[in-house]
């Protein structure tokens, strides 16, 4: 009944209950405080109760689990990731980990078993960041280091972080409560699929993530004048858009000619958006990620850079503003070791990779020692609906899993 096999096939078929929890029908989308956000998290309260587990619902609405230790005054090992999901998400990204936890604790407790610390499986509220531009601020608010100007950011609705705490029904001033002090955890574990495809071009179906890249987030407004598509010669325009192009391309240059370092633009807009107006304002966001801290930051100084110069010699106004930034996270060594003992004892080659997406071990990494463990990703493909793990895999990851439990005893 609990074998980590049928553990697996549980875990199947919850992705898909969570997957049908969703802002827009036939494609899932699930953003922080939202209404799927709360069915989602009652729904993973009822399986942490089938497994044994106390739940609650935290100031910062992460669902969280408490196992009890055979010792419970011992700090607790955290295991978890998020439930949030991007636009058009696929669905085990961030879901598998937390269900995956569920399924470990499901399998102790099926068998009358007690770790000697107790074990806290969390529900992260908001790792993706869609919502409010701003990544990890679930895990942030767990780790006491939520910047209270965050609850100012707005929606793309206008907004705010605090008025969307307010109707679900949690208080931007009690944010605070979520956090744990660092004596009351021992150390944060996350599963999490890989989202690239490092393991499955060397068959292999786990690995041990070494370090979670840093990244930094811009906010461009570009502001030129609006004019008559017909009538104002080229030589007099002050276009927008042709400076907000330059400035995409020259992030796209600059990173393609640093190594470890990659960029992205992955929202442009453009006003007032007619087919016979010339842009009179533009607006972009940046995303750069980095393996060192120093590269990123180059990169992001370089691109600030081009961005103003590119304006400059178009006679429009450029201003950058940076939104979010996290830096680089080193799993650690303990952690690391532990799982790899696991993955060997499971009977699968071990493999250390660093992982270029984001995750909630990064933020984690700021209270604790944390640890990940990578599940293949069919042909690499994540934030898609085409995002998939097959089921032997999951299974390996049920497996390890408890193996590192068992490697934290002591
Ligand atoms: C989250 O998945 C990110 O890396 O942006
Ligand atoms: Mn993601
Ligand atoms: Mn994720």
């Amino acid at each position: 009944m609990n074998s980590p096999e049928a553990l697996a096939r549980q875990v199947m078929g919850r992705i898909d209950a969570l997957a049908a929890i969703s802002e827009t029908p036939g494609i899932l989308t699930r953003r922080y405080l939202t209404d799927e956000h709360r069915r989602a998290n009652a729904l993973v309260a009822d399986w942490m109760s089938v497994a044994g587990m106390t739940s609650r619902q935290d100031a910062a609405g992460n669902v969280i689990g408490r196992y009890q230790g055979a010792d419970d005054a011992r700090p607790v090992l955290m295991i978890g990731s998020h439930l949030d999901t991007v636009v058009n998400a696929g669905k085990f990204d961030g879901m598998l980990g937390v269900l995956c936890a569920i399924a470990c604790v499901q399998a102790l407790h099926g068998a009358g078993r007690r770790m000697s610390y107790p074990i806290v499986v969390v529900g992260f509220a908001d790792e993706e960041g869609v919502r409010f531009g701003t990544t990890y601020l679930g895990s942030r608010a767990i780790t006491g280091r939520l910047d209270p100007a965050t609850l100012d950011r707005t929606d793309s609705d206008g907004m705010s972080f605090r008025q969307a705490l307010e109707e679900f029904d949690l208080d931007g001033d009690r944010i605070c409560q979520a956090a744990y002090g660092r004596q009351d955890v021992k150390a944060f574990l996350e599963l999490h699929i890989e989202q690239g495809p490092v393991l499955e071009n060397l068959n292999r179906p786990a690995g041990i993530v070494t370090a979670i890249n840093g990244q930094t987030r811009l906010s461009v407004v570009i502001t030129g004048e609006a004019g008559h598509a017909g009538t104002v010669p080229m030589g007099l325009r002050r276009d927008a858009l042709t400076a907000a192009a330059e400035g995409v391309l020259a992030v796209e240059a600059i990173c393609a000619g640093m190594e470890d370092v990659v960029g992205t633009v992955g929202i442009l807009r453009t006003a007032p958006g007619a087919i016979n107006v010339i842009p009179g304002d533009v607006s972009f966001t940046v995303d750069v990620r980095a393996r060192e801290d120093g590269a990123r930051r180059d990169a992001v100084a370089r691109v600030i850079r081009a961005i103003r110069a590119a304006a400059e010699n178009r006679r429009v106004d450029a201003r950058v503003t940076v939104f979010h930034e996290a830096t680089a996270a080193p799993c650690a060594p303990a952690m690391m070791d532990a799982i790899e003992r696991a993955i060997v004892a499971t009977g699968i080659e071990p493999t250390r990779l660093p992982s270029g997406a984001g995750h909630d071990a990064a933020a984690m990494a700021e209270l604790c020692d944390v640890g990940m463990i990578f599940l293949r990703s069919e042909g690499g493909i994540s934030h898609n609906p085409a995002e998939r793990t097959t089921l032997d895999d999951v299974t390996a990851g049920i497996k390890i899993m408890l193996a590192v439990l068992e490697e934290l005893e002591g």
